[in-house]
Order: C-alpha cells, then structure tokens, then sequence
C-alpha cells in the first residue's frame, strides 16, 4: 500500500499543466468522489494494523498535496488568462504603425526649393503679418495706385500713416524688401509663404494660398539670364521644354511678364486645362523696378535683378490634377492619403 501512495506521490509532484481540461482531469482522477484518495481511503481498513498509522499519514498527505497542486494550477491558469486579456495574444503580429504623408502644398514648396536651390537660392521667409510699406508702397505701389486693388486686401489695423498700416500680406513679394534691406547683392533667394486675400471662395480662388517668391540680384543681370532662369525651372518641375514670356504688368518690375508653358494638347485635359491653346500660365516675372531697390536701399545704379512670383496650389493642381483648391484644406484624409508615396 506504501508503495502505491509514493507512486501516486510522485505522479502528483510531477504534475505541471496549464489546460482547464488537463486540471480537471487530474482533479477527477485523485480527489473526485471516485478518485485514487477516495478508493484508497476505502483500501485502509485492511491495512494490518501496526502500518495503520504510517498508511494513514502517506494516504493525508497525497490527498493534501493533491489538492494543493489542484488549486496552485487553477490559479496559474488564471493569472495567464488575466495577462492575456491584458496584452492580447502575445504571439501575433504587432500592430502596423499608420504612415502619415506630406500635404501636396509641402510637397510642391519642397520641389521648387530644391530645383532653386541646386543652382544657389537660399531659402528665406518673412511674416505674415505685414506693414503697407512693405506689402505695397516699397514695391511701388503707393496710396491710390490703382494696382493696390487688383490684390484684396485684410487690413488688421489702420493707422494716420498708411505706410505704417498692418494687414495679412497679399503676397510673398514683401519678402523681397525684407531681404534686399538686410543682404548685400548678390542676392539670389526664394521665399514659400502664406498669403491672404478677401476674395470669394471657389474652386479655383481661395482667401488664403501659398506662393513662391524669387529674387536674384547682381551686376549684369539681363532679362536673358531671367528666362534661362525659369527655362531651366520648368524644365525640372514639369518635364516642359518650351516656355513663352507674355508682356504683362506689375508696379514692381519692369518689364514686366507672365510665364506661360507649352503643355501639349494630347488629352482631353490637356484642352480642358489649356482652354484648347496648349498653353498654360504659371508665374508672373520681370525685371526688379529700380524704385524697388532703391526703396529697399540698393544701388539701382549699380545693379540689376530679376523677380518672380508662383502660386503653389495652382502648380500642385497641375501636377496632380486636383479639380478644386478646396481639397487642400479640407484635411480630407482620403485626399491626404494618395500623397504618401510622394516625397
Ligand atoms: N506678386 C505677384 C502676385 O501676387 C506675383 C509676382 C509677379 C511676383 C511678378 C513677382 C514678379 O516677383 O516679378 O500676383
């Protein structure tokens, strides 16, 4: 009989399981009502009575351990449950991490950054909240100049002196003076930025949209060197190699032109987006009126330079054919979302 009980000891002992059904089964074989203790119990009173007391301990002993070992598993069963609920099934894959992209604006402001930058225009910025001076009379157009409402305007405070007037710049030329008070030529930089118009919402016009202003001062510079310039530009950024300057007008350049390029007239779009010319205006140019730099405290004298001015939104919709500027503040992200294998 003490044999048995140190076998059914040992079997006890060795016993290691985390199944409920492998648990249950080995509380039904030893402790259940027709278990091993059970049966053994039933066993004892034909031990001879001098091994009595030594059986009757081995026998307490393996029902003790038996139901021990029961509980101590039941309850690891349970903490690993409770961990799973915690942190799931430790085993399958991790969670994908959600890539973001970049709005097609950045996208487009970072293309032409790195078109001018490669042939030596530095990046630069200035604020958007801007004084008259430099928004308008120091690109010579001063009070009453009729050119001042071609661009509506959001004055934030009016003052005694117009030039002194605070509103939301109306374009990133402003950045011009700014950077011609402060650098000695030669100059060439380029300034992305925000800018702001009290103009009706549509899909083509927005109250606020971004531009690329362009600015190259230094001795000689001829309208040549402006058109191989933007050449060179549109060649980089659309793949286009022909371009055409129209005569146009802006206060603060002279002469003045809007850049058009030859898109091709090979797609239904090509026609809709070319109104059936093939040709598609991108840009505003000229060469840097001398008031300007005088204004801004360059010798008009002895140097020259050219200007240029792009709205973003317009070339982003070219590029990616986006039907309406809206989208791009909509922060739609299924909009948002076919940018991501962009750079
Ligand atoms: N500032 C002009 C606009 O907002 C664009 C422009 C035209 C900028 C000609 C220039 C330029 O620098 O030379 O419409």
């Amino acid at each position: 009989m003490l044999d048995k009980i140190n076998k059914y000891m040992g079997e006890v002992a060795q016993f290691n399981s985390l199944k409920v059904d492998e648990i249950e089964s080995f509380r039904i074989k030893f402790i259940g009502s027709k278990g091993i203790v059970k049966t053994l119990f039933g066993e004892f009173k034909d031990v001879p009575n001098e091994q009595k007391k030594a059986v009757g301990q081995a026998l307490n002993e393996l029902k003790n351990t038996a139901i021990e070992k029961v509980k101590i598993s039941i309850e690891a069963l349970e903490s690993e449950q409770a961990e799973k609920g915690i942190y799931g099934d430790l085993t399958r894959p991790g969670a994908p991490v959600e890539l973001g992209s970049r709005h097609p604006i950045s996208i487009v402001k970072n293309k032409i950054t790195s078109i001018f930058s490669r042939i030596g225009f530095t990046v630069s910025e200035g604020p958007e909240i801007e004084d008259d001076w430099h928004n308008f009379t120091a690109l010579n157009l001063p009070e009453y100049h009729p050119a001042r409402d071609m661009q509506d305007t959001f004055f934030i405070e009016k003052s005694e002196d117009v030039e002194k007037d605070m509103l939301l710049r109306t374009h990133t030329s402003s950045v011009q003076v700014r950077y011609m008070n402060e650098h000695k030529p030669p100059i060439r930089t380029i300034s992305p930025g925000r800018v702001f118009r009290n103009e009706d919402i549509s899909a083509r016009s927005h109250c606020i949209f971004h531009q690329v202003e362009g600015l190259y001062i230094d001795t000689d510079v001829s309208f040549a060197d402006l058109k191989q310039t933007l050449l060179y530009f549109t060649k980089e950024l659309f793949g286009k190699s022909k371009i055409r300057l129209r005569p146009s007008y802006f206060p603060f350049t002279e002469p003045s032109a809007e850049v058009d390029i030859y898109w091709g007239l090979e797609t239904e779009t090509d026609y809709r987006i070319t109104k059936g010319t093939g040709w598609l205006e991108i840009m505003g140019c000229g060469m840097v009126d001398p008031n300007v730099l005088k204004n801004a405290g360059i010798d008009s004298e002895k140097y020259t330079g050219f200007a240029f001015g792009m709205g973003i939104e317009r070339i982003a919709m070219l590029l990616y054919q986006i039907p309406d500027i809206r989208m791009f503040y909509e922060n739609d992200v299924k909009f948002l979302e076919q940018f991501k294998a962009v750079q």
